[in-house]
């Protein structure tokens, strides 16, 4: 099977970076065609430029890099420095990148890519706020259906919320946004905190990321050892919660994951709920089912792929 054309749009975050790397690790599963920033756990100048300093790092300075939207749709931003440090990608330092930003808007790129190929032919995977997204479908209603799958990081359900009780980060900085995805009608799968709390780093994997003695294999000890000190004081957790990989995860192997096609539906009115992905895990209401809820993972498998993938780089 030819590898799926992938448009990774993401707020790196040390998880987004490893994500990030995965895919470019894995070009037999996946072709990355661009990767498009977006504002989300730091300010959008900053997300673009870690996007080019993962890419760097993987020795792949030639894929494009994209900026797009610097606020959610109608509200002002929430970012997550408490989580992921005052640059977003705290952990080992690294110079500036060299490699260019591309000159087109990430929003216009993604149309443009969803107009040019072949209908059916583009999966999206938001790591972010889905403040790019919602704005491409807004912008051009046509690319919706040409859409093949949207594979995403964000909600949660059972998990509760991790920014608020009841609401997972990228959702909740951009709800309407969300919604906007959400009823689009395109084929979603979502990984949310259900899923992505079981993927858990341990002390041996970060070890044995090091022990590769590469630089990708040095950057991700150093990202998820920074990020695990936050949810490890936080939840009490054995390691931090590797979510955003979990996207390009599925896309490798999707058997590693398990979960129900159910209607989800986002809550952008209520102040205490706001960013809640109301998921109908038990089919209480007729309500349309839209999106794929995964809430379990075959963790150590996981994280065999992650050490084979990671250490190609
Ligand atoms: C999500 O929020 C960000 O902090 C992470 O990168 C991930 O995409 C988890 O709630
Ligand atoms: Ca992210």
């Amino acid at each position: 099977m030819s590898p799926r054309k992938i448009i990774i749009d993401t707020d790196p975050g040390q998880d987004d970076a490893v994500a990030i790397l995965l895919a470019l690790a894995s070009p037999e599963d996946v072709e990355v065609l661009g990767i498009t920033a977006v504002a989300g756990n730091v300010p959008l100048p900053l997300t673009e430029k870690n996007a080019r300093i993962v890419c760097e790092v993987a020795g792949r300075p030639d894929v494009k890099v994209f900026a797009g939207c610097d606020a959610p749709l109608i509200r002002p931003l929430v970012t997550a420095e408490h989580v992921h440090g005052k640059t977003g990608l705290d952990g080992p330092a690294r110079p500036d990148p060299t490699m260019p930003l591309q000159d087109q808007h990430a929003v216009d790129f993604i149309i443009e890519t969803l107009r040019t190929q072949p209908s059916d032919t583009i999966t999206l995977c938001p790591l972010g706020p889905l403040t790019n997204i919602a704005t491409a479908f807004q912008k051009a209603p046509d690319i919706v259906e040409r859409v093949h799958q949207i594979v995403l990081m964000g909600g949660g359900f059972f998990e509760g919320g991790n920014i608020t009780p009841s609401a997972e980060f990228n959702i909740y900085v951009d709800p309407e946004a969300a919604e906007v995805v959400f009823r689009s009608g395109v084929s979603i799968v979502m990984c949310p905190l259900d899923v992505t709390h079981k993927a858990l780093t341990d002390r041996t994997w970060i070890e044995k990321m090091e022990s590769l003695g590469t630089l990708a294999g040095h950057m991700v000890a150093g990202w998820t050892d920074f990020f695990e000190r936050f949810d490890v004081a936080k939840y009490g957790s054995t390691g931090a919660p590797l979510h955003d990989p979990c996207v390009i995860a599925y896309l490798i192997d999707p058997k590693l994951f398990d979960g129900r096609f159910i209607n989800v539906e986002i809550e952008t009115k209520s102040d205490l709920t706001l960013g809640m992905t109301v998921a109908d895990w038990w089919r209480v209401t007729d309500r349309k089912p839209n999106a794929l809820f995964l809430n379990s993972v075959h963790r150590d498998g996981l994280f065999d792929l992650l050490s084979e993938r990671i250490a190609r780089l």
